[in-house]
């Protein structure tokens, strides 16, 4: 099958989050399985290794006429095609910024000029528009992208065998604005009804999101738990009736890792500084050696025997961090060490330095984002708190599994599929799942988790080698993303 995957970011071009990471790792996945797959991204800067295609196009955007400029590279069976236009290099890295009004404008014009890449943009000579193709949009940012194709195309009897998919990554941004920027889009009066939306979030609004879940012949979420959250009314943020009214089209498929960049056994950034590599074999040495070289690191007291915790990711509510401040005063009475990397709120930054400042043997915060770090404290860890309010995927517990780091969650959305909680009675599970949203969830769980590390070294092992041993690869999510895509084609 031809693919065309379309989104707002794709790493290691640009990204954000997990979004960009998926859109690095997905198509690649499918191309090994024998499918023609293209991604579609803004270029946001001059990426050295894509080429100018020379192909120029003008779109209309918001009564604006806007040139685009094409380039390519072609990279493990994949045709990567940038979109190149004054108003992506205008953001840079800060892909989703800008006033709503701009951030409108630049997502209308990557789906415009996506939707007609397969035609404009031979890669090695062929075109991808010459067969069934199927689109693969992600996220609001690209939900534009399969009404433009029903009704710039579909409806007029062309591209008659292209059909779309919609990935909901996250569901708390949808592209919300007032029915009256409906005119910018550049569609014709009978649509607006799929954008139109009344809900008590926003009383009546335009919704980018849901046009394209109505549109595309067939929706994915990145885990089967956030598939039924999604459709309920804390989940799905005002869209749950309409997830409701399609979910005949939705899926849940569970994103995969990109093992080669996430493999103890490889990962040069445990080749300096005191680490260590490490594999399923080498686990009883490789991971104290990065644990021992993550707290020299740090300065913190060199222990072999001390519980160290990480955490990883955006310091806000969504990610649960503000019941680990919650939980502060309880881990400070616990011998542990304790170490975060994220940057968001204010007054969490301030919070981790206020704890370190405190606690100067326990705790370090490193405030920034830095990939080198979030391997270290990957591999250096023995636990990785996850206790996120909602959480569709989750990338990060994945990555922990991976390296014999054991996951302590909330039971939500992509980390209830993905971390098995321990039993003793069966000695089975690779990690705890708390199902109170409340700090006393987290420190329950985290508490057992202690106590299994302290005294049950056996266990501990245990949980260790089976999260090591699953399969997260992504060929086994793109076996499934194949399915989706075989039954859009048949769908009309
Ligand atoms: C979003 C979600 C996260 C998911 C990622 C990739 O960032 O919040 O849970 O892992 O997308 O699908």
């Amino acid at each position: 099958m031809n693919v065309i995957v379309v989104a707002a970011e794709c790493a290691p071009w640009s990204k954000t989050g997990g979004l960009g990471d998926v859109v690095g790792a997905l198509p690649k996945a499918l191309s090994r399985r024998g499918h023609r797959v293209m991604v579609v991204a803004p270029r946001y800067s001059n990426y050295l290794d894509a080429w100018e295609t020379g192909i120029h196009k003008r779109y209309n955007v918001s009564g604006q006429d806007l040139e685009v400029g094409y380039f390519h590279t072609y990279k493990d069976g994949v045709d990567f095609v940038f979109i190149d236009s004054s108003i992506f290099h205008a953001v840079a890295s800060n892909i989703y910024g800008g006033s709503r009004e701009e951030v409108l404008r630049r997502m209308i014009l990557l789906c415009k000029a996506a939707v007609e890449v397969p035609w404009h943009i031979p890669c090695g000579g062929v075109c991808y528009g010459d067969g069934n193709l199927v689109f693969i949009a992600n996220d609001w940012h690209t939900a534009l992208l399969p009404v433009y194709l029903q009704a710039y195309y579909r409806d007029k009897g062309l591209m008659e065998f292209t059909r779309s998919v919609l990935v909901i990554h996250n569901m708390a941004h949808q592209g919300r604005g007032p029915m009256s920027d409906y005119a910018k889009l550049g569609l014709p009066e009978h649509y607006a009804d799929k954008f139109r939306l009344f809900d008590p979030i926003g009383g009546e609004h335009m919704n980018v999101f849901m046009a394209g879940l109505i549109t595309a012949h067939r929706i994915v979420t990145v885990s089967h738990g956030y598939a039924g959250e999604c459709q309920t009314r804390e989940g799905g943020w005002g869209l749950d009736g309409v997830i409701r009214d399609h979910n005949w089209k939705l899926r849940g498929v569970v994103n995969g890792i990109d093992d080669i960049e996430w493999n103890p056994k490889l990962d040069p950034c445990l080749q300096s500084d005191g680490y260590s590599n490490y594999s399923l074999e080498t686990l009883a040495t490789g991971k104290p050696a990065c644990k021992a070289a993550l707290q020299q690191e740090l300065g913190l007291p060199v222990r072999s025997e001390v519980p160290l915790l990480g955490f990883i990711g955006r310091l806000d509510n969504q990610k649960g961090v503000d019941w680990i401040a919650g939980a502060m005063p309880w881990m400070m009475n616990q011998d542990l060490q304790l170490v975060m990397l994220g940057t968001g709120r204010k007054d969490l930054e301030e919070m981790l330095r206020h704890f370190e400042g405190c606690y100067r043997d326990k705790v370090r915060g490193w405030v920034g984002f830095s990939v080198k770090t979030a391997h270290r404290i990957t591999a250096g860890a023995d636990i990785l708190m996850m206790p996120s309010r909602f959480e569709p995927c989750g990338l990060n517990q994945l990555y922990a599994m991976r390296y014999g780091t054991v996951p302590v969650v909330h039971s939500v959305g992509g980390l209830r599929d993905t971390v098995k909680p321990f039993d003793p009675f069966t000695d089975s599970g690779t990690g705890w799942t708390f199902d109170r949203p409340a700090v006393s969830g987290l420190t329950d769980a985290l508490g057992n988790a202690i106590w299994t590390y302290r005294d049950f070294k056996k266990s501990w092992t245990g949980i260790q080698q089976r999260g090591m041993t699953q399969d997260l690869s992504w060929d086994n999510a793109a076996q499934q993303y194949e399915e989706v895509l075989l039954a859009a084609k048949y769908t009309w």
